[in-house]
């Protein structure tokens, strides 16, 4: 049986820009995502894939439209779903003035897990990312690949069910990037948590992800696994389907 950990129902979200004009970041989008899945959510700029994200794990509410997240309601029950599912944003949220570890301690010790278990987990992860060397570094101090990978690890140090990876690898070095993807795949392969990523490396989506769902202009516009978006598509490739989708260039073979 399919145990459905995320769905949405014309999910819609729309930014107010001034007095006449707004943006529909999200048009009446649906979708299921399932546990233990790895998910893909791609598209170009401005999409509308963090906004979906964000609306989420309830830092944004929506304009129209529901989501459930672990069975609860995005606008009911945020409590409960944010202890359970933990984001690697796009952009900053991380503490500057703290060390690697502190940020990693600090951020698990808001969820009431006892210091021991924190640390342990700690070690564990920052071996992992290959930072422990750095661990007691000031993280103002740190590249951006170095900080995304702090980033990585924080989200995972709740041990959340679902992790939601916004750009996991952007700005992080190839070798850096094959950490990460490592990371996620044992995640999902050994542990069977849900992971949802964002990425612009299609290279990327084909390792990592069952599903993949392509948005443009907050329009859910395909979803499948990769191999059924080509055979429908009738596409070579991944990229092939996402162009032909999001400029109609190049369509399918032609
Ligand atoms: N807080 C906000 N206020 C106003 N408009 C916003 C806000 N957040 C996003 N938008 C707009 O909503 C649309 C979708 O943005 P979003 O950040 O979700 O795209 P994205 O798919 O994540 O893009 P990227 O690949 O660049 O990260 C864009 O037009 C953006 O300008
Ligand atoms: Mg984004």
């Amino acid at each position: 049986m399919t145990d459905t950990v995320i769905r949405t129902e014309s999910l819609t979200k729309i930014f107010e820009k001034g007095k006449k004009r707004e943006v529909v970041a999200l048009d009446k989008v649906s979708i299921e995502i399932n546990r233990g899945e790895v998910f893909g959510l791609l598209g170009p700029n401005g999409a509308g894939k963090t906004t979906l994200i964000r609306i989420l794990i309830g830092l944004l509410t929506p304009t129209a439209g529901n989501a459930w997240v672990l069975g609860c309601d995005v606008t009911q029950d945020i409590d409960y779903i944010r202890e359970r599912v933990s984001l690697l944003p796009q952009e900053a949220g991380i503490y500057d003035r703290l060390t690697a570890r502190e940020n990693l301690v600090y951020y698990g010790g808001l969820y009431g897990i006892p210091d021991d278990d924190l640390h342990n987990r700690a070690d564990r992860l920052l071996d992992t990312v290959g930072l422990r060397e750095k661990e007691d570094y000031q993280v103002k101090g740190f590249s951006g690949g170095m900080k995304r990978k702090v980033l990585v690890a924080r989200a995972l140090i709740i041990e959340p069910e679902i992790v939601f990876m916004d750009e996991p690898t952007t700005g992080v070095d190839t070798i850096g990037a094959r950490v990460v993807r490592n990371v996620l795949k044992k995640l999902s392969s050994e542990q069977k948590r849900t992971i949802i990523l964002t990425t612009h490396d299609l290279n990327e989506v084909a390792e990592l992800c069952d599903r993949v769902g392509i948005l443009n202009e907050g329009n859910l516009v395909a979803v499948g696994k990769p191999s059924e978006l080509e055979e429908q598509f009738k596409a070579a490739d991944l990229e092939e389907v996402f162009m032909g989708l999001v400029t109609g260039e190049g369509v399918y073979g032609q």
